[in-house]
């Protein structure tokens, strides 16, 4: 295998069956999800309309969304600003970046020295995994404009700042939304420290010839404030719904079914800390599928690396305590990608 060829170069060369080094162990294979209708959360998952918010349902709107973060952690949107057509472009853009030869993927690949605000790769961590991921990205830092126009991808750079600009809004607004909710009134300046840091990513889930031994993602929660997600129609996004022995709901997985012109939402790690635990960032994992390949592009908000991320101090007076210590987000981070995706078992270091 060339280097930077990537999953898609081991499917362009015609493999037949996926090679030993991608077959997950038999607990972390995923079962086909025949449909949510039995699932008590089908309905958590269409999409709000976050238009909504300005009329006479926002009450309504609102108690949707503080919801859907409390039980399932993932809900969808429409009306949220970023324009439609930028969602067919910027699936459009991934799928121009990944179609390109192994050697221009490969100029972007770690140690080649070309930029360290873009990385292409393939799997999570593949040198800590006991099996491969299904899956090929890029990863793009954004700090400032000037920077990424320097150096993102020409092939998609455009499509991938305009995602980010048109977000914007709306990631703030939820914020707003959900720590009000919690009786916490967040000042601007913080509001935009927890989403300090940015990173567009643009995943590729070749087809696969397996879908049954390996996984396009495996199972972790994502580790920042807000996750905005851009799925196309190819489905396999399924998220956790954890045992409650309170209310004796079974542990079970439901799928975000695709939905045109609907972004997905999710908590990440670091809500959940701040709201000490009301919201819960949730376990999901990505299927692969025979038929054709998937892209999806998530836009990850997270709290600038030097912000300190612990409950808030309102939050842990009224609960009698603080579920989670305080963490420096760098440190946070760190053992975040040092590791292979686990589940949730990141949010023990916080
Ligand atoms: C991820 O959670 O890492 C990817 C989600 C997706 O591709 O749908
Ligand atoms: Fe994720």
């Amino acid at each position: 295998v060339r280097k930077g060829n990537g999953v898609k170069g081991l499917v362009d060369s015609g493999i037949e069956n996926v090679p030993r080094k991608y077959i997950q162990p038999a607990s972390e294979r995923i079962l086909k999800i025949v449909g949510n209708e039995n699932s008590s959360y089908h309905n958590n998952v269409s999409p709000i309309d976050l238009s909504l918010l300005d009329g006479p349902n926002h009450d309504q709107v609102v108690k949707a969304i503080v919801t859907a973060s409390e039980t399932l952690g993932f809900f969808q949107v429409v009306n949220h600003g970023v324009p439609v057509d930028l969602l067919d472009s910027l699936k459009q853009a991934a799928h121009r970046f990944f179609a390109q030869s192994p050697e221009k993927k490969a100029v972007y690949l770690p140690g080649e020295g070309r930029s360290r605000l873009v990385k292409y790769g393939t799997s999570f961590a593949p040198e800590k995994e006991k099996a491969l991921e299904w899956k090929d990205y890029l990863n793009m830092v954004y700090s400032n404009e000037a920077e990424a126009l320097e150096h993102w991808p020409k092939l998609c750079k455009e499509e991938a700042l305009e995602y980010l600009k048109s977000s914007n809004q709306m990631v703030r607004r939820l914020l707003k939304i959900l720590f009000e909710n919690l009786g916490v009134k967040l000042e601007e300046s913080r509001l935009g420290s927890l989403i300090g840091l940015k990173m567009v990513n643009m995943n590729f889930y070749p087809a696969c010839p397996n879908p049954d031994l390996t996984v396009g993602v495996g199972r972790h929660s994502d580790m920042g404030t807000l996750t905005i997600l851009l799925q196309d129609g190819i489905g396999g996004l399924h998220v956790k719904v954890e045992e409650d022995f309170v209310s004796g709901r079974k542990e079970e997985w439901i799928e975000i079914p695709p939905c045109p012109g609907a972004l997905v939402i999710n908590v990440g790690d670091a809500v959940q800390i701040l709201s000490n635990g009301r919201y819960k960032s949730a376990e999901h994992r990505v299927r692969t599928t025979s038929k054709q390949s998937r892209v999806s592009v998530p836009i990850f908000t997270i709290p600038k690396p030097t912000e300190k991320i612990g409950p808030l101090p309102q939050l842990v007076e009224r609960d009698g305590m603080a579920h989670y210590k305080e963490v420096v987000f760098q440190d946070y981070m760190n053992n975040f990608f040092g590791k292979a995706h686990e589940g949730k078992k990141s949010l023990d270091f916080a």
